[in-house]
């Protein structure tokens, strides 16, 4: 690539404190391009083994970027969506010295507002449910009488992927509208609400780099947003994913990016909001074709953890490449094995559940029996440290990555590598991937 500019050594920091950031630590550690990387303080343990800690508080943009300075950050890569919400892409970018791998707040708006993301859609024709959005309770309620059929009811703030309700009756459609616009569950993130059309189909993850021009689509991987096996009880951030997914065909993939990527991005562009980072489409592959659920605007979690164990390209310069506008002057590729990620919980999660439990099987995880060809990686996700031991401290706790030949052996890899992983109250979903496994 002899027209790909980038320092030869580049000092990193990686904001984020779960899975999806220990995988992305993980891939940042293999570039020949890396310098120092630096993570927060409130990294996972297995974070903290592997990096140099930044002392100052992330939510003070200030600082950040006065400590920047003076350590030399060449590359800022953002991992969840906080922070892009609140800006922190402008407020520490300071090209040609320093870049942000991540879309700014205006960018990162069709993740923060699902209102905006839907009229974008429209405004775009990117095919999407039919939606309409409430402020008012006795007209959100009014129209929840006429969905027979059922509705989607959201909250259009930021909810940690809790702001979601699918109602197969109008009663219950009508207790989600309560929720939101009269209980205030979800606070200022449920001041307006979207009710939208219930659809049905599988559901796709398609992840791109983008780079306001151009895009690298990732090879897709599937989640598992239940908590339950086969699909049941409340969304979560995300019980598991494996990659790549039969789903994902070659003509899917077309469709996404010819009738959802380029005109999203397009229809950005002329608002004058350049979008680099990840855009991140949640599809439902319906009769009519693929359909945007929603969209994020950075790496999914857990779908990050499979992504980066297949991917062969050199990250830092992906990050760099992204954020400078220079992706089509970079390569990648996926390994041909498949990967999947099954994660580890504590007891109560999606609830509320305790921290501080001592985990046990991380070596032995790591160490399941395999053949030559196979590899299992134990990414933490919610874990610390208390008196040198490493401790739970979130509900998703690892995720247990394995990649393998085929599918089905991924799955019951790195099934088989998290039943070594014990604390009081861990369980975890033990049909990620089982569609593949027949
Ligand atoms: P979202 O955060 O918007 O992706 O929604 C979370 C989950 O709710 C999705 O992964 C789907 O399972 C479900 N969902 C969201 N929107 C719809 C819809 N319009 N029809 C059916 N299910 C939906
Ligand atoms: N796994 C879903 C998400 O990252 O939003």
């Amino acid at each position: 690539m002899p027209r790909f500019r980038c320092p030869d050594k580049v000092n990193v920091l990686l904001l984020g404190t779960g899975g999806r950031e220990h995988a992305l630590l993980w891939k940042l550690r293999k570039s020949k391009r890396l310098g120092t990387l630096w993570v927060e303080p409130a990294a996972n343990a297995g974070m903290l083994a592997m990096a140099q800690v930044c002392p100052e508080p992330t939510n003070d943009a200030f600082r950040l970027a006065r400590w920047c300075e003076r350590e030399n950050i060449a590359l800022v890569v953002v991992g969840p969506e906080g922070p892009l919400s609140a800006d922190i892409a402008t407020k520490l970018s300071d090209p040609p010295r320093r870049v942000v791998f991540g879309p700014t707040r205006a960018g990162a708006q069709l993740e923060w507002d699902k209102a905006f993301a839907k009229q974008i859609m429209r405004a775009a024709r990117v095919p999407t449910a039919d939606a309409r959005s409430f402020s008012d309770a006795e007209q959100a309620l009014a129209f929840v009488e006429t969905k027979v059929d059922g509705c989607v009811v959201k909250a259009t703030g930021l909810c940690a992927g809790k702001g979601v309700m699918v109602c197969k009756t109008p009663q219950e459609a009508a207790r989600a509208v309560e929720e939101c616009l009269v209980k205030k569950a979800f606070g200022e993130a449920g001041h307006t609400i979207l009710i939208e059309d219930l659809l049905t189909g599988p559901e796709l993850s398609v992840l791109a780099l983008c780079d306001g021009q151009s895009f690298w689509i990732l090879d897709p991987a599937q989640d598992h947003k239940r908590v339950g096996e086969g699909d049941t009880g409340p969304n979560t951030g995300g019980m598991g994913a494996f990659s790549p997914t039969p789903t994902a065909t070659p003509d899917v993939l077309r469709i996404v990016e010819r009738d959802v990527l380029v005109p999203t991005v397009d229809a950005l562009k002329r608002m004058d909001i350049p979008f680099r980072g990840v855009l991140y489409a949640g599809l439902m592959l319906t009769p009519a074709g693929p359909k945007v659920l929603e969209f994020n605007t950075r790496f999914g979690d857990p779908e990050t953890q499979p992504i980066m164990a297949r991917l062969h390209g050199d990250l830092v310069e992906l990050c760099w490449a992204t954020a400078t506008g220079q992706l089509s002057e970079v390569d990648l590729s996926f390994d041909r094995r498949a990967a999947c990620c099954v994660v580890v919980c504590s007891r109560g999660y999606p609830g509320n559940y305790p921290k501080g439990l001592p985990i046990e099987g991380l070596a032995e995880a790591e160490a399941t029996e395999r053949a030559a060809d196979e590899d299992i990686i134990v990414f933490h996700a919610g874990t610390t440290r208390k008196d040198g031991k490493i401790v739970t401290n979130g509900g998703r706790v690892v995720c247990v990555t394995a990649l393998a030949e085929n599918a089905e052996r991924a799955s019951a890899l790195a099934t088989l590598a998290a039943s070594k992983i014990s604390f009081d109250g861990a369980f975890f979903r033990k049909d990620i991937g089982r569609s593949l496994r027949g």
